[in-house]
């Protein structure tokens, strides 16, 4: 088998008890602010994971299908820029998707010379990850990296000085505020080489209704979805909260052009969480902000970049120009630029032994 997974700093990984202790610690600072508010990375859990699957194959949720077509139609276009030498397809927080066997497939079958470098927190959705992409491409080199984005990037840089195209997919960057979007953007800039390349979701401005469609679908699964938050607080942290009294509600706000979601108190109520030790009290018709997804301007892309020193190389967009996939290039200046030319400073991540 050519695929392996690498743990970086073991102890820092989810799936262990530390993890819950740091969902008690989240859902205790975000329940107790003014404003109260649940960090939407808590949202896939098995069965969010499963609701927001669902979620992505409806129509009203064009996001998924818009990002599909665009990979699909214009691949070629992606694979002519690393096309040539060896590089690491690196993939911030991959899931078992579409998109990124797509990218696989059509890598493998035009003979480009590359790695697969997918890198996440969780180490168990990872063991699944590259277990599963054995099974289909039994020729893929992959590398799982568990841990953080930018110590993955830092660590791989230091192993192999190979280009590196990183995709981040779906309307992750949306998740962020600008000013956290600012920051992610200029971590991955430090951590990369001059003339590597980024491929990036956007969501794009558009018609309001549809956007309040696609985030308050007619079947009630983003409801489920997002109400599963309490419910996975019940289940690993013994909350109480009766998930009826509580209603999903997702809005878009025209001056930061984003789309917010809410879980909103249906009445006066108080809610005790086991692993806490305390009840949080809920006014009636309060809100608990639970995500917000921002949705873009070209200019808006082109401002992004430019503040955190990439230049824009193509936007790839949907036939509706709903999504856009922005492909960006690092830019370093002459005296901070590093090769990229020569050997790998390793062969192979697999005679590491250190965590
Ligand atoms: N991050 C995704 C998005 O912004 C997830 C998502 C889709 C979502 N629908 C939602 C999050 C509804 C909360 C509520 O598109």
């Amino acid at each position: 088998m050519r695929a392996n997974v690498k743990i970086l700093g073991a102890g820092d990984c989810a799936d262990s008890f530390d993890e819950r202790d740091a969902f008690a610690l989240d859902v205790l600072a975000g329940l107790s602010a003014a404003h109260k508010s649940i960090p939407s990375k808590y949202f896939y859990d098995e069965q969010g994971s499963e609701l927001f699957r669902r979620i992505t194959r409806l129509p009203e949720y064009y996001l998924t299908g818009c990002e599909l077509e665009i990979l699909e139609g214009q691949w070629d276009r992606i694979a002519a820029l690393v096309a040539g030498k060896p590089f690491n397809l690196v993939e911030l927080g991959p899931g078992f998707s579409r998109k990124t066997t797509l990218f696989l497939e059509r890598f493998l079958k035009s003979g480009l010379d590359y790695q697969y470098v997918p890198i996440d927190i969780s180490a168990s959705s990872m063991g699944a990850l590259v277990g599963e992409l054995a099974d289909l491409f039994p020729d893929l080199k992959t590398h799982g990296l568990v841990g953080d984005y930018f110590h993955g990037l830092k660590w791989l840089n230091h192993r192999f000085r190979r280009r590196n195209l990183v995709l981040f997919l779906g309307s992750s960057i949306g998740n962020f505020t600008r000013a956290e979007s600012c920051s992610f953007l200029r971590s991955a800039w430090k951590c990369l080489n001059h003339d590597d390349l980024v491929l990036m979701g956007f969501d794009l401005k558009k018609d309001i209704d549809v956007l309040l469609r696609a985030y308050n679908d007619s079947l009630g699964l983003t409801s489920r979805f997002n109400l599963n938050l309490l419910e996975r607080i019940n289940r690993e942290l013994g909350g109480c909260f009766d998930v009826e009294k509580f209603r999903h509600f997702g809005s878009y706000d025209v001056s930061s052009s984003s789309m917010e979601s809410y879980l909103v108190s249906q009445e006066r109520q108080s809610v005790f969480i086991e692993q806490i030790g305390r009840s949080f009290d809920f006014e009636a018709w309060e809100a608990i902000h639970t995500e917000h997804s921002c949705k873009y301007s070209l200019s808006d892309v082109e401002w992004l970049a430019s503040q955190s020193g990439f230049k824009i190389r193509e936007h790839l967009f949907d036939s509706c120009r709903f999504f856009a996939d922005s492909i960006w290039s690092v830019d370093k200046p002459e005296s901070v630029r590093q090769g990229t030319e020569g050997e790998a400073v390793a062969q192979s991540l697999g005679s590491d032994s250190r965590l």
